[in-house]
């Protein structure tokens, strides 16, 4: 399953929204018969690297490197 992106509104944030909604995710992609979920981050955002970390993401592999092709 890949977690493309999670949003939650500023007024809504630091309440658990964010860590109830990958809880969530992670009970239906489970039902799903997924093997696991993957999403992207980058370093400067503490809050979802804060969220991942926190409900169990694990991050693999640090040297993960994305390419873009504008075309
Ligand atoms: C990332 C986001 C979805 C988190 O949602 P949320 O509802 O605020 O998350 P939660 O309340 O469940 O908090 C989860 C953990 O993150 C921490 N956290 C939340 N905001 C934080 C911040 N600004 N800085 C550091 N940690 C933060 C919380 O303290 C909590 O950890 P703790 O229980 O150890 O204290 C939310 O900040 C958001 O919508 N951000 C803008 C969009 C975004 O960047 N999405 C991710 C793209 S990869």
């Amino acid at each position: 399953m890949f977690l493309y992106s999670i949003d939650v509104f500023p007024k809504f944030q630091g309440r658990g929204v964010g860590a109830a909604l990958i809880e969530e995710l992670k009970r239906l992609a489970a039902h799903r018969n997924c093997s696991e979920i993957f999403v992207l981050t980058n370093e400067n955002n503490p809050a979802a690297n804060r969220l991942y970390q926190k409900t169990g993401g694990i991050r693999e592999n640090p040297d993960d490197v994305m390419y873009v092709y504008p075309l």
